[in-house]
């Protein structure tokens, strides 16, 4: 999954239909902060929307909060940092005495009690597995002015069965109107991890691995297509290690997308992240097979090299990550593949950086996230391997292999300059929505979506359009991004003729 920030958009509070669902007398502002990866985005849409119910209203202005979340990562250092730092300003700023902060997700979890070392104004600290004990305890911190923890056990502090309790899946009803798109949304279909790669925290921060019921995911679907969301992302750690026994039936991922494919409304399925040793060619058969399945797929290789692989403890070799993209490409010859990879991991010569470079030339990922390596107390990897490589040569192999891959992207989508591609709309592009800040703006405006295989497309056309399904003739492009104009139709010989879609 990928890291972002973000503070969710402020929405005006919906009607209360139900008086009893309102436990706040008046109306409180919250204001929340997210970092982290997509299953921290959803997790703040969950939040959102239970203490929107309790008559929680948004603000995108921190000073006029009286309630202020920060839902936090711990993949790197400087995730951690960022918070700190927002933390820190809350403290010098104007004090109010009926204001309660809160430290939730992954951080949280981690750092637990320590957080109050170093922000002693923090009220509340909430892991990834207590988020449904937000609303109580934050009206218990206001009343009682006392701190409270609520946080899931360690993976050595008891059996499986015992630590994998205290991470409670947190799916409630959903909440339309917190997505920052109203046809996109996220299902999370399983919780945690378990495979301990040696520089990884989330194991720690998410706890053990747990796949949601097929039948709950499937109701969720349904309900989320009702809300008009035509494109649904699974979300996983490692998502195509879903695995979950109902009604003496084993359901796999593969399983899981039959299920969901037929539902009414939906248009495109996503799943995000996978795990390269458990590609199967069943789900490889079955995103063939059914349409509405994009055909993407993001599957983090983390290094070229062998000896780091190891150290990483990821589990396989470059020759068996080579063998499943030739799986992938024989199965889903028109697949794109993204990947996630570490420069600079302790160990990391520059023969081994070189082999990543080279993987890059030969998988040609449609893109790759690229992260300095960042040690992690905690972690396998912190106590075994000195963090030995300069911050100044991980910042040049980071800048390298960008170099290298966004030149790759560039020239993989000029192959698409003069296609038409299948485009589901997702709403005004950033550099409209920029330029409706600004004033009035007249005529069709720039609109952006993605194609079948995941590439971004902006093109010129009514807003209404989003949520649908559009043809797109691409006429350029950059690297993250393919330009074009709208087709509907096209008048050959004098008859009517669609053109034929090239490109998925
Ligand atoms: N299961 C997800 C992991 C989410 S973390 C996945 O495999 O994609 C997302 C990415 O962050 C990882 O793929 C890895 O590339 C990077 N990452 C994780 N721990 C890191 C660390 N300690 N330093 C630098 N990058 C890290
Ligand atoms: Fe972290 Fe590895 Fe699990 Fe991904 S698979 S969350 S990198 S431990
Ligand atoms: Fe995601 Fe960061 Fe937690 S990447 S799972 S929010 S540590």
């Amino acid at each position: 999954m990928t890291e972002s920030t973000s503070s969710l958009p402020t929405q005006p509070s919906s009607p209360q239909t139900d008086s009893e669902e309102r436990t706040c007398d008046h109306n409180r502002k919250l204001f929340i902060e997210t970092v982290g990866c997509q299953m921290n985005v959803l997790d703040s849409e969950l939040v959102v929307a239970d203490l929107r119910n309790r008559g929680y209203e948004l603000t995108d202005n921190v000073r006029e909060a009286d309630t202020v979340l920060f839902n936090t990562c711990s993949v790197r250092e400087h995730a951690e940092h960022k918070i700190y730092s927002r933390l820190g300003k809350l403290k010098y700023g104007k004090q109010r005495p009926n204001r309660v902060i809160g430290v939730i997700g992954c951080m949280a979890q981690k750092d637990q009690k320590t957080i109050f070392d170093r922000a002693p104004h923090v009220d509340i600290i909430v892991g990834t597995g207590q988020l449904s004990s937000i609303p109580d305890m934050i009206d218990e911190a206001r009343e009682s002015r006392e701190r409270g923890v609520a946080v899931g056990l360690s993976r050595k502090g008891g059996s499986r069965e015992t630590v994998s309790a205290s991470f409670e899946s947190y799916d409630p009803l959903r909440e339309p109107q917190m997505r920052p798109s109203p046809c996109q949304a996220f299902v999370r279909i399983m919780i945690g991890c378990d495979k301990f790669c040696t520089y990884c925290v989330v194991p720690t921060t998410r706890g053990p691995e747990q796949s949601r019921s097929p039948k709950q995911i499937e109701q969720e679907v349904c309900v989320l297509a009702e809300q008009g969301v035509k494109e649904v992302t699974l979300l996983g750690q490692t998502v195509n290690s879903y695995k979950h026994t109902e009604d003496g039936q084993l359901f796999r991922l593969s399983d899981l997308l039959e299920k969901i494919h037929p539902i009414a409304g939906i248009e495109r399925i996503k799943f995000v992240t996978n795990y390269p040793r458990d590609m199967g060619n069943d789900l490889l058969e079955v995103m063939r097979d059914l349409p509405k399945v994009a055909h993407y797929l993001h599957v983090p290789v983390q290094s070229g090299c062998d000896d780091v692989l190891a150290k990483m403890k990821r589990g396989y070799t470059v020759d068996e990550y080579r063998g499943m993209m030739g799986r992938i490409s024989e199965i889903l010859p028109d697949c794109s593949v993204s990947s996630d990879f570490i420069v600079g991991h302790p160990g990391e010569t520059e023969a081994s950086f070189e082999k990543s470079l080279d993987l890059i030339r030969e998988c040609r990922f449609k893109n790759s996230f690229i992260f300095k390596y960042s040690p992690r107390p905690g972690t396998r990897g912190f106590e075994l391997f000195p963090d030995d490589i300069p911050e100044a040569v991980k910042r040049e192999r980071n800048n390298i292999m960008l170099g290298l891959q966004n030149g790759i992207s560039e020239e993989d989508n000029a192959e698409f300059i003069g296609e038409t591609v299948q485009v589901l709309v997702e709403g005004l592009s950033k550099a409209s929505e920029k330029a409706i800040g600004k004033g009035p703006v007249e005529g069709p405006q720039q609109l952006v979506g993605r194609t079948r295989c995941d590439r971004i497309t902006v093109f010129d056309g009514n807003p209404r359009l989003a949520g649908s399904i559009a043809r797109v003739m691409v006429e350029d492009v950059t690297a993250t991004t393919l330009i074009g104009s709208i087709v509907t139709e096209e008048i050959q010989h004098g008859s009517l003729n669609v053109l034929p879609i090239l490109h998925s």
